[in-house]
C-alpha cells in the first residue's frame, strides 16, 4: 500500500468523509480517465466524480476555454446577473439541446448542486399545484437537503435528517416486485380510492435509472405509462436527470428513450462539463410561476461553469457521435459482465443502460471486496444499492476502448478471486 499520511484528514476532517476511506490515497492530478496520487501511482477512473466528469478529467478543449476566460478576467461570481458567459450558455443550450428535441423549457439556475435543483423542482411543483404531497420511488436518491431527502429511499441517509421526513409517499419502482405485480396497480388504485388515505400529489419524482439505488433501470414502457398516468391525473412529472443526464445513458436526456416530455427536469453533475459546480432546473413554460427572487442562492451564477458547459455542449452535442459511442461502450461492458454472470452463475448478474452498468452480487459484501481488490490493482469503482451489493461503473464517456478493456480485465480478475 501507499505510505501516505492520513493524519490531517483523520484529525481535522469530519468523520462524515467516505470516499477517502474506500480509496486510501492522496490524489494530486488527473487527465482523461486517469487520476494520479501524490506518489505518482495512476488509477483508471471508472467513477468519474460520481457522474460529474462525463467528458473526463481536465478535458483539454474545456480547459483551454476556461483558462482563456480566467486569464481574460471574465466574471467568476455573478449571482443571477446577466453575463456574457450566461448568455452564451443559454443560447447554446437552446440551439444544441432544447430546439432539436422540440423542448420548450424555461431554464432556472438554482444553487449549483444536484440537491439544489431537486429542491427547486419540488418547491415549484408545490407552488404550481397548491398541493404538498410528492410521490417518489423505492430506492430513489435525490440528495441530502431536507426536501430531497424526504423523497430519497435510503434509511441510513434519511435517519441523518433528525426530523420526520414528510409529504412524500414511496411507490414501487419498475420491477420492484420482479415483474409479478402489474405496473402501477397500487399507485392507480390509491389515487382512485377516496378511502386510501393518499393525499392528492403535486408531483411524481423519478430517476430513469437509479444510480445510487443500485443501477435499477426503468423500462421505456414503464416510463411512458408513468407519464400517461401523471398527465391523466394532472400530476406533474419531475425527472431527476442529475446523474443520468448529459449523455450518461446515451442520449443527452435519459428520458429520450421513452419519448416522454417531463414537466420538470433536474440537471447537475456533468452539465458544467469540467466538474465545476452547476445545476439547472428546466420546466415547461407555463409552469414558470416564480416571482423575482422567490427562490435564490448566492452561487447560482458560477460563470466559469457556464463557459465549460457551453463548450462541452458545442463540442460533444453538435452531432450524435458521443451518443453512439456511449451505447457501443456500454454494450462492451454489458458483454463483459454477461460473461462473468455466466461464469459465476447465481453469484452475479448485470444490469444497466449506456455507460452506467452494474455488476450485482448475490452476497452483497462481495461487491465491496471486488472494489477493494480493484483499487489495489489501480482501478476506481464504487458500490451502490441498498446493501452496497452492486459494483457500479460510471466511466467518462470519453474513455477509450483500450482503457475500458484494461479496467474490465481488472474487474474480471477481482470477481474471479472473490467468487471462486
Ligand atoms: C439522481 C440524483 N439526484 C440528486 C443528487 C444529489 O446531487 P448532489 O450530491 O450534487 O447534491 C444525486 C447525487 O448523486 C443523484 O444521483
Amino acid at each position: 500500500m501507499t505510505n501516505f499520511d492520513t493524519n490531517i484528514f483523520e484529525s481535522l476532517e469530519s468523520e462524515v468523509r467516505s470516499y477517502s476511506r474506500g480509496w486510501p490515497a492522496v490524489f494530486e492530478s488527473a487527465s482523461g480517465s486517469w487520476i494520479r496520487d501524490e506518489n505518482g501511482r495512476d488509477y483508471l477512473d471508472f467513477f468519474a466524480g460520481a457522474g460529474s466528469l462525463n467528458y473526463g478529467h481536465n478535458n483539454p478543449v474545456l480547459k483551454s476555454a476556461l483558462v482563456d476566460y480566467i486569464v481574460g478576467d471574465g466574471i467568476t461570481h455573478g449571482l443571477d446577473m446577466s453575463t456574457v458567459a450566461k448568455r452564451d450558455l443559454l443560447e447554446t443550450f437552446q440551439d444544441k439541446i432544447l430546439k432539436p428535441r422540440g423542448l420548450d423549457y424555461k431554464v432556472q439556475f438554482p444553487g449549483p448542486t444536484g440537491t439544489n435543483t431537486v429542491e427547486a423542482a419540488l418547491k415549484l411543483a408545490r407552488k404550481v399545484t397548491g398541493r404538498s404531497s410528492i410521490i417518489n420511488f423505492t430506492n430513489a436518491f435525490h440528495g441530502m437537503t431536507l426536501g430531497a431527502l424526504s423523497v430519497t429511499g435510503n434509511s441510513m441517509k434519511r435517519a441523518g435528517a433528525g426530523i420526520p421526513l414528510v409529504h412524500a409517499t414511496p411507490m414501487p419502482f419498475d420491477n420492484y416486485f420482479d415483474g409479478v405485480t402489474e405496473d402501477f396497480h397500487w399507485f392507480r388504485r390509491v389515487l382512485d380510492d377516496s378511502g386510501s388515505g393518499l393525499n392528492r400529489p403535486a408531483a411524481v419524482i423519478v430517476e430513469t435509472v437509479q444510480g445510487e439505488g443500485g443501477v435499477n433501470v426503468a423500462r421505456p414502457e414503464w416510463l411512458r405509462a408513468l407519464a400517461d398516468l401523471c398527465a391523466e391525473r394532472e400530476i406533474l412529472l419531475i425527472v431527476d436527470d442529475v446523474q443520468m443526464g448529459c449523455g450518461r445513458t446515451g442520449p443527452f436526456f435519459s428520458f429520450e428513450i421513452a419519448g416522454i416530455t417531463p414537466d420538470i427536469v433536474c440537471l447537475s453533475k456533468s452539465i458544467g462539463g469540467y466538474g465545476l459546480p452547476m445545476a439547472l432546473t428546466l420546466f415547461k413554460r407555463e409552469l414558470d410561476v416564480w416571482g423575482p427572487g422567490e427562490h435564490n442562492g448566492t452561487f447560482r451564477g458560477n460563470n466559469p461553469s457556464f463557459v465549460t458547459s457551453k463548450v462541452a455542449l458545442d463540442h460533444y452535442w453538435s452531432d450524435d457521435a458521443l451518443h453512439k459511442s456511449t451505447l457501443a461502450k456500454g454494450d462492451k461492458i454489458h458483454q463483459a459482465f454477461t460473461e462473468l454472470a455466466n461464469q459465476f452463475d447465481g453469484s452475479v448478474s448485470t444490469r444497466g443502460r449506456g455507460l452506467v452498468q452494474g455488476l450485482v452480487f448475490d452476497e452483497p459484501e462481495n461487491a465491496g471486496k471486488v472494489c477493494a481488490l480493484a483499487f489495489d490493482e489501480g482501478l476506481l469503482a464504487e458500490t451502490s444499492g441498498p446493501s452496497d451489493e452492486v459494483v457500479k461503473l460510471l466511466p467518462a464517456l470519453t474513455i477509450t476502448d483500450e482503457e475500458l478493456n484494461h479496467g474490465l480485465a481488472i474487474l474480471a480478475d477481482a470477481t474471479g478471486k472473490v467468487c471462486s
